[in-house]
């Protein structure tokens, strides 16, 4: 006998399971439809793309590039001369070679002068970290810039980051997402898409959210203050921890992010991007709030909101949840002017945002936002052989008109059956016997308060929409 080995789900991943799932896709019904209502369209993407994709755009320093992502050689030959490589090196160094490395010799003969560099590039795969960078992939793939006015794309989905997982943090996540693209960076773009993400919290019942706002510059200014302030880092570099004397040689803006407690107050000194930003990004910075004045969103300046992919410029964006605990941001965004012409397409704006969908039902709970729908409206009670086939087509009709039926497979017990229909949660039970079937009528349970009423066909159809 094979030894039982129960295999459970890997760690950091879940199982959304009914009626929980029935919830999740009350929220992204929801998101369809706002998102309809603004002009968007969904795209469908891939959830594996090149690894380089990421890498160019969400940025080489980043936690979600360096040592969260899922990658993978998707090439059996370059796997095999990989395998061989690593046998050559442990020959080299001494080792005994396990044989099962030690393959086709000659191999390497066929990646010299580089081309295994280059197909190990090619070939190197990962889970989608985030969609943005896949949308302007796809955007310039389609030639989607032709498209009259901006494009308005949005998706849905899971993101796969290997974080450490605790409450609102998972390895497998899931987004919903929107970007705008196009040739125009008018401010109104910004409010608009904010405003689209708080009629949507609207929709679904979020409440209590806070918006916290920031402008990172663009390349020029941001170039500058970035100087600034490593200058300023590196006089208080002693008093920093490990992580942030790192970064202010490589990412001094992340800095800003720490949320270690003494560096704190050290952080609070430092000099602010909002006093280095260039004319241009000032005035789109201070057209951005105006135009969210106008639509009646109330937002909090956060000088320090820098997000940690690297495709930002200008408007940054977060929106804080309550009942989260520490992972409280429920949504990201900002505008990426420039991401396709880093990719290869022509010069274009962008904005976008995503919404931790996983965060999300987590503060709707808090909230006790989360409405339970009954998982059956009725539950069909046949009694007696010569019962089952009428209630197999009431059943069938039922269904038919969008009401949701369990019905018995075979003949249960009076009361095991209406015992079930209670369990399940029924509102109803529909009892089908021989003296129904002599009156051609059904009788109709109510059973929160046991009413019951003796109804036609189009009677029953019509009570039970009605609740
Ligand atoms: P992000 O801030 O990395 O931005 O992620 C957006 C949201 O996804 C976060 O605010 C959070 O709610 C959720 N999230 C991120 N990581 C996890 C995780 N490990 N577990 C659960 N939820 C998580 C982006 O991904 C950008 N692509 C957003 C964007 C779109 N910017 C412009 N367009």
């Amino acid at each position: 006998m094979p030894e039982k080995v129960q295999i459970r789900a890997i760690k950091g991943v879940r199982d959304i399971l009914p009626p929980e799932s029935g919830r999740w896709i009350r929220v992204e019904d929801a998101a369809r439809k706002v998102f309809g209502t603004y002009g968007f369209g969904e795209i469908r993407l891939p959830e594996f793309e090149r690894a380089r994709l990421f890498e160019r755009t969400v940025g080489n320093d980043t936690d979600i590039v360096t040592k969260e992502l899922f990658t993978w050689i998707d090439s059996p030959k370059a796997n095999r001369a990989l395998k061989h490589i690593r046998a050559e090196a442990g020959k080299d160094a001494g080792k005994e070679i396990d044989p099962r490395l030690h393959i086709e010799e000659g191999l390497l003969r066929e990646f010299e002068d580089g081309a295994f560099d280059s197909l190990h590039e090619q070939t190197r795969v990962c889970l989608r970290p985030e969609a943005t960078a896949s949308v302007v992939r796809a955007y310039i793939e389609h030639g989607m810039h032709t498209l009259p006015g901006d494009v308005k794309l949005y998706y849905m989905g899971p993101m796969f980051r290997r974080e450490r997982p605790q409450k609102g943090r998972y390895r497998q996540f899931y987004q919903i997402g929107a970007e705008v693209l196009g040739q125009s960076d008018a401010p109104g773009i910004d409010a608009e898409l904010i405003e689209m993400l708080f009629a949507f919290f609207g929709r679904v019942g979020l409440e209590g959210l806070s918006l916290d706002l920031n402008s990172i510059g663009c390349k020029d200014c941001r170039g500058k203050y970035v100087e600034v302030l490593r200058a300023e880092l590196v006089k208080v570099k002693e008093k920093l921890g490990a992580d942030s004397q790192r970064r202010i040689e490589t990412n001094p803006l992340r800095v800003l992010d720490s949320k270690a407690p003494d560096e704190q107050a050290i952080i609070e000194t430092l000099p602010r991007i909002s006093d280095h930003l260039c004319e241009a990004c000032k005035t789109h910075f201070a057209e951005v709030r105006r135009q969210l004045d106008l639509r009646g969103i109330t937002y909090n300046l956060n000088w320090r909101l820098v997000r940690g992919l690297d495709y930002y410029m200008r408007t940054t964006f977060e929106i804080i949840a309550p009942g989260l605990g520490s992972q409280n941001a429920v949504c990201g965004g900002g505008r990426y002017d420039g991401l396709v012409e880093l990719l290869g397409g022509l010069p274009t704006k962008g904005i976008g945002f995503a919404i931790g969908e996983d965060r999300l039902m987590l503060s709707l709970e808090a909230a006790g936002k989360l409405a339970v729908e009954p998982a059956v409206d009725a539950f069909i009670v046949w009694m007696g052989a010569a019962t089952q086939a009428t209630a197999i087509k009431i059943a069938q009709r039922l269904r038919g008109a969008g009401i949701k039926v369990e019905l018995p497979p075979e003949e249960f017990k009076f009361k095991k059956a209406l015992g079930l229909a209670d369990k399940l949660g029924a509102r109803y039970a529909i009892l089908i016997g021989e003296n129904e079937i002599a009156a051609g009528k059904f009788t109709l349970k109510r059973l929160a308060d046991a009413v019951q009423t003796s109804v036609t066909e189009v009677e029953l159809i019509e009570a039970l929409k009605a609740n």
